[in-house]
């Protein structure tokens, strides 16, 4: 420990438990940028003193060098010298080029992001804070508290949710170089050569650091190069068994439950078969063991003397090899390099432990989906820079735009209202509406409508079968927002009805799933009921209410078992997805039958005493295609008002009325 600290570390040590940023300037990175500064200003006054030093006293004892009298060459001899240098130059360079770094450096002052441009993900912002603090800090942390810095992040998320944004405005506000790589450029066809470029890429950061009292590396997608090697299990799970209260993969967002899909096939952008089966086991490409080790190796790098100091250590070695035991000089202790590395994945749970313990990337931060408060304040963010009416500005239509694009990353809230200025353009305006970025969400979420000439039979089919899904939600699931109910074909979709939770939830109850299965199965029932037949359209619903049941069974525990069937450790031999290991097994399977089949009575019952509202919405959508929002559920309430008001309202059975007694 150092004697009594003075006023400066007093301060810094102050600002670094604090919530806020320190600046580079007052805390030791700027400190030693500042020495180094210093020393460099001498060092060139000495390489250019010294040359003209000589020259001016040659000119004033009156031999002044000629330096325009140019030597005679003989071409004939410096020809094939000149040949010989060019051709070990072309040798050695492609040698050395294949494994040079590369990284791109940017300077501070290039960078225009800062902190103060992300959003929407607070806690991590927090926590980034903290870390920057302490790298600015460093040597108070380290020399007076004695505490270890910290000297990797990792930051895992979902593509687009802020990772290189957030590392740019941490690399503006440090005030340091921050050399960007991406983890797939050191991958080289030369063998060796991307341990190679790994190791020029620690070696620049430790010179920058050393130049600039600090540097930030950061290695996008570092996955490419850091999988778990052979042999070694990936980081899942491990330590302490843990109960934790998850959100299960039937999860948030806008579902497209319920669509009718031309070939059967479910799109992968149905959110819960998507989060149904888990990631597959790592591919383990040959090398990648090497690779992995170049990087362990090198996060240990950072406390290794510069050239320089090496050479000090070896003279102050020969000389005391001259000295007696008493007299022993004592060799400079290398300066502290100030390096911080961040790495970017979307897929932390692939890499190899060993580069996540304490002392390598230690500080793993995870980067979720923003909730509702942060999509509105990234509304207002990028709002804030593109153009939009006056209608706009209200903070009510912000928070319901905030409140529908759940599940939405930074970068989509951005992308939607790119669309929104691109729909506002081609309708000849200079500025997005509320309806521009309307469209763009339907765009976004369900697809470019591609209008297809149905025969009348299939129009009528497909408004019947979605009419038969919106009527089943209103009844079934009150609380849940419906979106677009459309005939129009979108991606494989020949209709759909898109519905999504009215707030931001993270569980849902045993009668939200039920309900869920029921406006899935829905479609089929109407072709039933109006039709006597059924159709090949609700493929796509039916593996949907399947993947649902299946969860319940085999997951949750909401049907009777509580087996949980996601405890299977993966092997060669088990299917790693949950709805496969369910249907797999005989009692599973039956279960899942029994809740569909359940179900489908149900919604049957429940549709034959509600025609009249199916007939109505079947009717607004043959005259008008596309029912948007409010739209949908104003046909049903005047069609459920009608009918009351025509006194033959006593058979419908208001699922709605129910639940407001409740
Ligand atoms: N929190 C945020 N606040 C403001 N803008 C954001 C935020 N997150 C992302 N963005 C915007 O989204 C763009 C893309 O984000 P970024 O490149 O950081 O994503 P990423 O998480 O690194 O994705 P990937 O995993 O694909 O590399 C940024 O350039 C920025 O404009
Ligand atoms: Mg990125």
């Amino acid at each position: 420990m150092a004697s009594g600290p003075d006023s400066a570390v007093t301060n810094s040590l102050v600002g670094l438990g604090g919530d806020g940023l320190l600046t580079a300037r007052s805390v030791d990175v700027g400190a030693s940028r500042e020495s180094r500064r210093r020393r460099r200003l001498w060092t060139v006054a000495g390489v250019l003193g010294v040359p003209t030093a000589f020259l001016w006293y040659r000119f004033l004892v009156g031999r002044p060098f000629d330096v325009f009298a140019l030597p005679q060459v003989d071409w004939l001899l410096v020809t094939p010298i000149l040949f010989f240098v060019l051709l070990g130059v072309a040798l050695i360079g492609s040698q050395v080029v294949a494994g040079r770094s590369p990284h791109v450096t940017y300077r501070p002052e290039q960078i225009s992001t800062r902190l103060a441009d992300v959003k929407g993900i607070d806690p991590v912002k927090d926590d980034v804070v903290r870390s920057l603090n302490l790298f600015l800090a460093h040597k108070t942390f380290t020399g007076e508290m004695g505490g270890t810095p910290r000297r990797g992040l990792l930051f895992e998320g979902a593509p687009g949710t802020g990772k290189t944004h957030l590392a740019k405005a941490m690399a503006a506000e440090a005030g340091v170089p921050f050399l960007f790589v991406s983890a797939t450029s050191f991958q080289s066809m030369f063998y060796g050569a991307t341990a190679r470029k790994i190791r020029s890429y620690f070696a620049a950061l430790r010179k920058a650091a050393r130049q600039e009292g600090g540097a930030i590396g950061f290695i996008e997608e570092i996955d490419a190069i850091a999988m778990a090697r052979g042999g070694i299990s990936p980081m899942t799970g491990g330590g302490a068994p843990m109960t934790g209260w998850s959100a299960g993969s039937v999860g948030a967002g806008t579902r497209l439950a319920g669509s009718l899909f031309a070939d059967g096939h479910v799109p992968a952008y149905l959110p819960a078969l998507a989060a149904a089966g888990s990631l597959s086991t790592p591919m383990i490409s040959e090398g990648t063991g090497g690779v992995v080790n170049e990087m362990l190796v090198q996060m240990q790098s950072f406390d290794a003397p510069a050239r320089g100091q090496q050479a000090l250590g070896r003279l102050v070695d020969a000389v005391n090899l001259l000295l007696p035991a008493q007299r022993q000089l004592s060799k400079p202790t290398p300066p502290v390099t100030n390096v911080l590395l961040i790495a970017a994945t979307n897929r932390a749970d692939n890499l190899d432990p060993a580069l996540l313990r304490p002392g390598r990337f230690d500080r793993r931060l995870t980067f979720e989906l923003p909730a509702k408060a942060g999509r509105r304040e990234l509304v207002d963010h990028f709002l804030a820079t593109k153009a939009h009416a006056p209608e706009l500005a209200d903070p009510a239509l912000r928070d319901t735009l905030a409140g529908v694009t759940q599940g939405y990353t930074p970068v989509m809230i951005e992308h939607l209202l790119d669309e929104a200025l691109v729909n506002a353009l081609r309708r000849g305006a200079g500025a997005m509406s509320w309806q521009d970025l309307e469209r763009a969400r339907m765009t976004e979420e369900v697809g470019l409508g591609q209008p297809v000439a149905y025969t009348e039979h299939e129009r009528r089919l497909i408004a019947t079968h979605e009419s038969g899904h919106a009527t089943a939600a209103w009844l079934t699931a009150p609380h849940r927002r419906l979106e677009i109910l459309t005939i129009v074909k979108r991606r494989s979709a020949l209709g759909l009805l898109a519905h999504g939770d009215a707030e931001d939830v993270y569980t849902r109850s045993r009668t939200e799933m039920l309900a869920l299965i029921q406006i899935a199965l829905a479609g089929q029932c109407t072709e039933e009921l109006f039709f006597g037949d059924v159709s090949t359209g609700p493929g796509g619903d039916l593996a949907y209410a399947t993947s649902v049941a299946a969860e319940m069974v085999g997951s949750v525990g909401m049907a009777g078992t509580l087996v949980s069937y996601a405890a299977v450790q993966n092997s060669g031999f088990s299917d790693t997805n949950i709805v496969g290991r369910v249907l797999s097994d005989g009692a599973g399977r039956a279960a899942v039958e029994r809740i569909l089949q359940e179900q489908k009575a149900a919604v049957r019952t429940l549709l034959g005493d509600n025609r009249h509202l199916v007939e109505a919405l079947r009717d607004a959508l043959l005259a008008r295609e596309e029912l948007i929002g409010r739209e949908i559920t104003a046909v049903l309430e005047a069609a459920r008002c009608s009918v009351l008001m025509a006194g033959t309202a006593p058979t419908v059975i208001d699922l709605r009325d129910a639940a407001a007694r409740e």
